[in-house]
């Protein structure tokens, strides 16, 4: 028998979506009749806009042609997609970026579950709290934290606890965190940021010489004016942060999987002995290695979100969930709860009725009015008492839900 990494023993028994599933199942095999409304995991439900398709059946066809056929493309991604990206998510922001500063994946959860692995198995981490739990899970894999206490928190972890009291907005640490993650518009809260609590980032970053992952999958779903889309709109960024992007939520793409990854060539690691190295080298070494790129034809259907008629027709999807939110959070307030989120981010947080627990409230929403969502404590020990409702559900299903948990 092999020895096995024992760090996953440290891990709390399921990761939380699967959980949920699981508890679900349970319910609908026991209850067949239950209409059970789904606004958990935040899966999208719309169907791939158009000029995506047109897209993507296009490139298939092409595939189909001695001229036309690709085999493996550049692991980093085709020319096309990531000149599209530079020009279109980050030109207009007046944020220079190269083609070769962009790294096209398969998935967000992927690229923040990897991209602790260039990084020293020592680095001190900081998180939020509550957090996307893949940040936490792949570090407690890599062994970069002890064991979990009693407290739901894990050891050798830095905790900023983003709360009702402080808007949820984690708090810059005292101490240093060697990697910083930072996701806005925020899951699960739907919180944003402002400008000028990133310049502090950035500077606490730059006197730490610490270095942040910032994920930005959920951009594409900000509606006010002077809420920053990218973390490189702050001078000297491109010195300290990664930024992750995803076609995931913004076009539909959890089935079909696309993403990116924005490394400046400025932003620099250390060897043990203090000699610099680039980020980006070492994750080019990592993703060519281990990544054979995403198919040509996914790459195609990406493209196509740039085009005037993609842009067109992805906003109106996007339009949508925000139109769902609207409808969550509103209904919510008027049922009685203190609801947050939802304007900037397609999340609706929310405090649970009754003082219940997370979970108490999630078994509550299943059992009395058959609405799945995921209960806060699942994205760490801050979110206990809270409730998150995903808007990616479909505006019928929505309705219904608000409908029924008003009527609890
Ligand atoms: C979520 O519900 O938090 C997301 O769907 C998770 C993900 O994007 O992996």
């Amino acid at each position: 028998m092999a020895n096995i990494n024992e760090n996953y023993l440290k891990l709390k028994a399921g990761y939380l979506f699967p959980e949920i599933a699981k508890r679900v199942k349970a319910y609908s095999e026991k209850n067949p009749s239950a209409k059970v409304i789904r606004l958990g995991i935040g899966d999208v439900t719309l169907p791939i806009v158009p000029s995506i398709v047109d897209a993507m059946v296009s490139a298939s066809k092409e595939m189909g042609t001695s001229e036309g056929f690709h085999g493996y493309g550049p692991e980093q991604g085709y020319s096309f997609l990531l000149k599209s990206i530079a020009e279109n998510d980050y030109a207009p922001l007046g944020i220079k970026i190269d083609e070769n500063e962009i790294f096209v994946s398969d998935g967000s959860k992927c690229d923040c579950g990897n991209i602790q692995e260039i990084f020293s198995t020592d680095a001190k981490i900081a998180v939020a709290d509550p957090v996307y739990p893949v940040y936490v899970d792949t570090n407690v894999m890599a062994g970069r934290t002890g064991e979990i206490g009693s407290d739901g928190r894990y050891s050798n972890l830095i905790y900023m606890p983003a709360t009702r009291e402080n808007g949820f907005q984690p708090e810059i640490p005292k101490e240093k965190a060697d990697i910083v993650y930072l996701c806005y518009p925020n899951n699960p809260t739907g919180a944003v940021t402002t400008k000028e609590a990133l310049k502090a980032w950035v500077e606490y970053a730059k006197k730490n010489n610490s270095i942040i992952l910032y994920d930005s999958a959920y951009e594409a779903f900000i509606s006010e004016p002077d809420v920053p889309r990218s973390i490189y709109e702050v001078e000297g960024a491109k010195e300290v942060a990664i930024e992750f992007r995803s076609f995931s939520k913004t076009a539909g793409f959890t089935g079909l999987r696309c993403a990116y990854i924005v490394i400046p060539k400025e932003l620099k690691g250390r060897t043990r002995s203090g000699e610099e190295v680039s980020i980006n080298s070492l994750w080019s070494r990592r993703h060519t290695t281990k990544f054979n790129g995403v198919s040509y034809v996914t790459q195609k259907g990406a493209e196509a979100c740039f085009s005037p008629q993609g842009k067109k027709e992805i906003q109106t999807s996007i339009g949508y969930y925000m139109s769902n939110a609207a409808k969550i959070r509103d209904g919510l307030k008027k049922a009685g709860y203190e609801v947050f989120g939802g304007i900037n981010a397609p999340y609706i947080w929310l405090k649970t009725s009754d003082n219940l627990s997370s979970w108490d409230f999630f078994d509550r929403l299943l059992n009395q009015a058959q609405v799945v969502g995921t209960p806060g404590s699942g994205f760490g020990p801050a979110g206990e008492g809270y409730f998150r409702l995903s808007a990616f559900g479909k505006k019928e299903d929505v309705e219904a839900a608000i409908a029924r948990i008003s009527a609890l």
